[in-house]
């Protein structure tokens, strides 16, 4: 049996969460897999009348006896994932089925500091040229610079966290520090200029970290894990956090995270090879969103953007930062589906567009870069009771068709609502 991935086909914040916890009820899923990215990202559940907000931990812990792994490709901050666990326990969530990747990097407090204080030198920058910002937007998790330090190869792994040789993680922490201090200057100026805390010392970073030595009981060899699941032929379900246009590989450049979020992604951050991999399914909203910096062909800077973002409660889940929005872009999500090798398409918040009287879908740019939309009738009809497709309204129907139609792959599933049981399958 293969592997199913679940990938995002726009900016992020497609709904990913509440289709990874619906899969894993509906297809029986054993091992769910986070592959990519850390705490910049947040996923909230909505069930018996409980809403949860993930950051850290995969939304398939909500099923009873599924394994939910960190992968080797995320990056943590051991700190935030505590509380995460924490704040789960005491809902009476059951978190014995969850393991992290002894490969996965910790996100330190400096990183954290180097992402704040870049971003702050790319405003002032801006600012003291009058000119427009260059900043990425980020989320200031540390995600960047946690990718960085993986690269340079002086990273901290999850699996230092069970060494018990105190001073062989300590001389780690120290060597990181010094490529802090010195190799990218930051000094207490650069800090001072922008607010920023003082980058603490290694030891207490240590301190720090001490209270997070209670996750050691989930660190494990996740990779070896998956694939014996693999091969042992359990059903397995990867899921991407971000999406494909903010990749670092095929994203809009530099205007991107930092990790791998595309089903190739999958297998690097989950230890499973490309052949393990049977379906993806891509999740797209019926609209378009962003938050952050970077080109967005179809944004809407008017009522319209504004009607979006309050229907849609369109604000960051990890930021609270309003989301800039917009219409369909349906040539951005026939190149997701392409890149991810998607057969299923999962559209989410068509609710979202009831009692608008047009709706508007682009189906690529002009020879100016403008772009060039379809027009479609909207509906009246409350969509949130729907669970059959028949029971679509016509204009609905004409509408999802035709982005089917122009994504490429089948449509696969339809969320009419936040909740679990708000969506209408057609397979
Ligand atoms: P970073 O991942 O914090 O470095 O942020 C890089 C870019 O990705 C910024 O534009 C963020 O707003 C965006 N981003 C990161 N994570 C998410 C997410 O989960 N949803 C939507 N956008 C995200």
């Amino acid at each position: 049996m293969g592997a199913d991935v679940i990938v995002g086909a726009q900016f992020g914040d497609e709904g990913k969460g509440k289709i990874v916890d619906t899969l894993v009820h509906r297809n029986n899923y054993e091992i769910v897999v986070r592959y990519n990215g850390g705490a910049n990202a947040g996923h909230t559940v909505i069930f018996d009348g409980k809403t949860f907000k993930l950051h850290l931990v995969p939304s398939g812990i909500f099923k009873h006896g599924t394994i939910c792994i960190l992968g080797t490709g995320t990056v943590i901050d051991p700190v935030a994932l505590v509380k995460e666990i924490a704040d789960l326990e005491a809902a009476g969530v059951d978190v014995s089925g969850f393991r992290i990747s002894n490969r996965a990097h910790l996100i330190l407090p400096w990183h954290m500091i180097l992402d704040k204080a870049r971003e702050c030198e790319r405003d002032a920058r801006a600012a003291e040229s009058k000119s427009a910002t260059t900043a990425i937007g980020t989320t200031g998790r540390g995600i960047g610079p946690c990718y960085e330090t993986k690269a340079a190869r002086i990273g901290i792994r999850m699996g230092d966290l069970k060494d018990d040789v105190v001073t062989t993680f300590l001389a780690k922490l120290d060597s990181m520090y010094r490529h802090f201090l010195h190799d990218l200057h930051l000094g207490e100026i650069t800090l001072k200029r922008f607010n920023l805390p003082k980058l603490p010392e290694p030891d207490a970073v240590f301190r720090d970290i001490l209270i997070a030595k209670n996750i050691g009981r989930f660190i494990t060899d996740t990779d070896e894990l998956t694939r014996a699941a693999w091969r042992s032929g359990k059903k397995i379900l990867l899921e991407g956090a971000q999406a494909t246009h903010l990749d670092i590989e095929c994203g809009t450049y530099p205007f991107v995270s930092s990790s791998h979020a595309t089903s190739a992604g999958a297998c690097v951050g989950s230890g499973l090879p490309p052949t393990a991999i049977e379906n993806v399914f891509a999740v797209a909203k019926a609209y378009t969103t962003r938050v952050g910096n970077g080109p967005f062909l179809t944004e809407q800077e008017t009522e319209i953007g504004n009607l979006l973002r309050d229907r849609g409660h369109e604000f960051g889940t990890t930021t609270g930062r309003p989301r800039r929005c917009g219409w369909f872009d349906a040539d951005l999500v026939r190149r997701a589906c392409e890149i991810n090798g998607a057969q299923k398409l999962i559209v989410t918040k068509l609710d979202v567009l009831t009692g608008l009287d047009e709706i508007l879908l682009s189906t690529g740019c002009d020879a100016m870069g403008h772009p060039v939309y379809e027009r479609f009738k909207g509906w009246d009809k409350l969509l949130t009771a729907v669970r059959v497709w028949n029971d679509l309204p016509h204009e609905a129907q004409k509408y999802l068709s035709r982005i089917e139609e122009l994504s490429g792959a089948r449509l696969a599933g339809v969320a009419i609502g936040p909740s679990r049981e708000q969506i209408i399958w057609l397979d």
